[in-house]
């Protein structure tokens, strides 16, 4: 996830249990390009155990090969492509989601990519169309042509963004049409949701994006379902633990207070609603300005009330 999935967040993530892959935020393909050095780190300096992917954003087929074989020397676990940013400043350059509404064009960047990335695996993360399904099976036949050897399926379309209803029967049919695994991808909010979903989409695995940030303990969580154990609950006290984790980053000395807390409260939007569903904590959190502030908040929600646990199930309104 873009501003997110950095290097620092997936080494928090694999304190707490990490997924089986990780994705790198969207390597900016274009004729001037260079690999981001930001996000080449969480390739060279991944110390999770995890493997990593290296995700691209682009339409220019040239410099996607270029990129591509470029990142194909590190140790990353194969080159994916986004097909899915539903950015509109994205997608209106045809980049990312705008793919969707080309299939040729999909078509080419496959091809050409598959041919250029022979010995390392190059998947794809893309929504179920743009703003309608029309092109959605056009674009699975050209997924099998390339064999693409995985796809990560939000359940949405580009329209739809981040909210309603995720069409979980077309990540069946997707499952059933494409020859690679897929992973179903859009409000695995819980372990029971990623099981429930497997079971009905039949797919291969589930991807997690916004509740691993706002539960970061949820990859073991599912590990533990999956395995038919009891699911450990998360006492808010440890939480405030998380919290501080984000906090503590290693470039912190040099950035300015306001800079770091609105940095805090980017995470804690996905995270306040678990800890309190009322919305309390979160419409006091986006109000904070300084440290001390941030945490005498935290502490008032996360260190009073012992008993209190992360929700397992929340819903999410950022
Ligand atoms: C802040 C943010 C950044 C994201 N950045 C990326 C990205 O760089 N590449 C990508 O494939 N998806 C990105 N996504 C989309 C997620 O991977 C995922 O498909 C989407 O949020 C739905 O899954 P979820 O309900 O588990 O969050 C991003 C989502 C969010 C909220």
């Amino acid at each position: 996830m873009q501003d997110v999935t950095n290097k620092w967040f997936m080494k928090v993530i694999a304190h707490y249990g990490s997924p089986d892959y990780f994705f790198t935020e969207y390597f900016r393909v274009n004729d001037t390009s260079r690999l981001n050095r930001n996000i080449l780190a969480a390739i060279t300096e991944n110390d999770t155990g995890r493997p990593v992917f290296a995700q691209m954003i682009g339409e220019s087929i040239p410099d996607l090969v270029r990129t591509a074989k470029e990142l194909c020397k590190y140790n990353i676990a194969g080159v994916d492509l986004n097909m899915g940013c539903p950015a509109p400043r994205i997608y209106r350059k045809n980049v990312g989601g705008g793919l969707l509404r080309e299939p040729e064009k999909v078509d080419q960047i496959l091809g050409e990519l598959r041919a250029a990335v022979n010995d390392k695996p190059l998947t794809v993360k893309m929504r179920v169309g743009f703003e309608n399904t029309d092109n959605f099976y056009s674009i699975l036949d050209i997924i099998n042509r390339h064999n693409i050897d995985l796809l990560s399926l939000h359940g949405r379309t580009v329209k739809d963004m981040y909210h309603g209803v995720v069409k979980y029967d077309l990540i069946a049919e997707a499952v059933k049409r494409v020859d690679c695994p897929v992973l179903a991808n859009g409000n695995i909010n819980s372990a029971k949701t990623a099981l429930e979903v497997l079971s009905q989409t039949g797919a291969a695995g589930v991807m997690v994006g916004r509740w691993a940030i706002g539960n970061p303990w949820l990859f073991n969580q599912i590990r533990q379902a999956w395995r038919g154990e009891e699911i450990t609950v998360v006492p808010l006290a440890e939480v405030r633990n998380y919290i501080d984790r984000l906090w503590q980053t290693p470039t912190a000395s040099t950035i300015p207070e306001r800079s770091r807390v609105a940095y805090l409260k980017m995470f804690l939007n996905y995270i306040a609603l678990s800890v309190d569903t009322e919305g309390d904590f979160l419409r006091l959190m986006r109000r904070v300005q300084t440290e001390g502030e941030m945490f005498n908040l935290c502490d008032r929600f996360l260190l009073t009330e012992g008993t209190k646990t992360l929700a397992l199930a929340p819903s999410l309104k950022v």
